[in-house]
């Protein structure tokens, strides 16, 4: 099918979430990876609690939320100094080495496109960071219809503001399960692989599987 604009995930598919990693092995030492992985697993969990449950909370609240339950689990000291540190740096996250070249290629054939769970104001602060304002004709929020991932609802904001069907509208994504939640509400989707967790047994496969967006260019 004709894609007519590329839609991107933000965190893990175009920003990097490993630089928060260097900054809790300088607060934690060698509790930082295990820190890392239940906040960010916790993070995941709570944006799906909160849609299920109806109770919705911005990604930022609930990415702190899950910082101090991470750290009450794990024993762990947090202050506001290192909160506030670990905040500034979700907003400062590095974009992947191939982000800005890729887009750039991507640019001259397509209209790009970022859909978040995350906040306007977090997105737009790292896109500014990258600087990348320049190439996304739309950033889309969950923010604006107080639902997360993988609600059909959300991706139904890319095509509504795009005003493309769904099937012209390609969506990339390292989360496995934003990767099944695309698919299940029909949009073409590339997996983008950055990992070795494998994709879950939901039923709904990606039509592309890449290890670098710059694979995006052959597709
Ligand atoms: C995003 C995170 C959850 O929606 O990947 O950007």
């Amino acid at each position: 099918m004709k894609v007519k604009v590329l839609v991107f995930d933000a965190y893990g598919t175009l920003f990097n979430v490993n630089s928060l990693d260097q900054l809790l092995e300088e607060y934690y030492g060698d509790q930082a990876t295990q820190l890392s992985a239940l906040w960010r697993a916790k993070q995941l969990q709570y944006t799906w609690l909160r849609t299920l449950m109806e109770r919705y909370k911005p990604f930022s609240e609930i990415t702190m939320d899950t910082l101090e339950f991470a750290c009450t689990q794990l024993k762990l000291p947090l202050n506001k100094k290192i909160k506030a540190h670990l905040a500034q740096e979700y907003d400062q996250l590095a974009a992947f080495a191939e982000v800005k070249s890729v887009l750039t290629e991507l640019q001259s054939k397509y209209q790009l496109a970022i859909l978040s769970n995350a906040d306007p104001q977090m997105l737009n602060n790292a896109v500014d960071h990258n600087q990348l304002t320049s190439y996304f004709s739309w950033i889309l929020s969950a923010h604006s219809i107080s639902k997360f991932k993988p609600r059909c609802e959300v991706y139904q904001l890319a095509v509504d503001a795009t005003n493309r069907k769904a099937k012209n509208i390609l969506f990339a994504s390292s989360n496995t399960w934003d990767v099944a939640g695309a698919k299940s509400f029909g949009l073409q989707v590339a997996w983008l692989k950055r990992s070795t967790i494998g994709l879950d047994n939901l039923g709904f496969e990606p039509d592309y599987i890449i290890e670098n967006l710059s694979e995006l260019l052959d597709l």
